[in-house]
């Protein structure tokens, strides 16, 4: 079905961290609809095999195109890393997402060389570095995965000792390499943001994906004239695969607002 400006945008994600990226969006697009799939019960997939994601993902995106939306995000750094085609094989309506977001606002910030951070699978697939590559082949990449972040983020120790320890201790070697540039390639990653800011210096700028994926969101909408033409309170729902113990509390720290209308799917 062609895309509808009224239909809601859809944005997906492994769990709860895409709501940074629907954060993002509600602030960048105040009238548009959002429709957000998690697949909370399923999440982590950074550390799963890129078959099972693909997998997962036509899954979650067959879900997405039945309600309707005019555009799918995939807000998942780790998806995008391994599944974009797939999503773009099924998909009608315009795809974005966060990594080649990311790569285009890296390649435009740096000058010297741009670092990038992100779970197992997602830096073990190079495709940071390949969409950089493909936009300028001459700018020097370093990419370091962080696998504990995601936890530590979802234990709210956002500025705790053992999150600068941690994080001082993965980007190490990424600082001796010529950046000033650091791609946050996960979306767990924005919350921790202040404190990356501390450890990487005032000489490295961050890119947030979430921030450049809205970004291009609103430029896409102009182009197509999709802008929802109604302008009242926009419509968000939620829907999940599983409600996990404090669920509420750590979605609403990525959101930044409380977490409400929550739709369970049983797959
Ligand atoms: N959403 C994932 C990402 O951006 C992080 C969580 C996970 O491993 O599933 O890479």
């Amino acid at each position: 079905m062609a895309a509808q400006a009224s239909s809601p945008i859809g944005v997906f994600d492994s769990g709860i961290g895409g709501l940074t990226v629907v954060r993002a969006l509600m602030e960048r697009l105040p009238f548009e609809d959002i429709v957000y799939f998690g697949d909370t019960a399923r999440v982590p997939y950074g550390v799963k095999s890129r078959e099972t994601i693909q997998s997962f993902t036509a899954q979650i995106t067959e879900f997405l195109l039945a309600h309707d939306v005019k555009l799918l995000i995939i807000a998942c750094n780790t998806m995008a890393a391994v599944a974009v085609e797939t999503v773009r094989a099924m998909s009608p309506v315009p795809v974005l997402d966060v990594i080649d977001a990311g790569a285009k606002a890296a390649v435009a910030l740096t000058h010297k060389g741009v670092g990038v951070i992100g779970t197992p699978t997602t830096i073990n697939s190079n495709a940071y570095a390949r969409s950089i590559h493909a936009l300028n082949p001459a700018v020097h990449v370093y990419s370091q995965a962080c696998p504990l972040f995601v936890p530590l983020v979802e234990e709210g120790w956002l500025e705790h000792e053992v999150t600068r320890l941690t994080a001082r201790e993965y980007l190490k070697p990424v600082f001796v390499e010529q950046i000033d540039t650091l791609v946050l390639g996960c979306t767990h990653y924005p919350l921790l943001k202040p404190l990356l800011q501390e450890v990487a210096g005032p000489g490295i700028r961050l890119v947030d994906s979430a921030i450049t994926v809205a970004e291009q969101t609103a430029t896409l909408l102009d182009r197509l004239g999709l802008h929802n033409p109604q302008r009242h309170a926009p419509e968000y729902r939620y829907f999940v695969t599983d409600v996990p113990l404090r669920f509420q509390t750590i979605g609403g720290r990525f959101l930044g607002r409380e977490l409400t209308h929550l739709e369970q799917v049983r797959w």
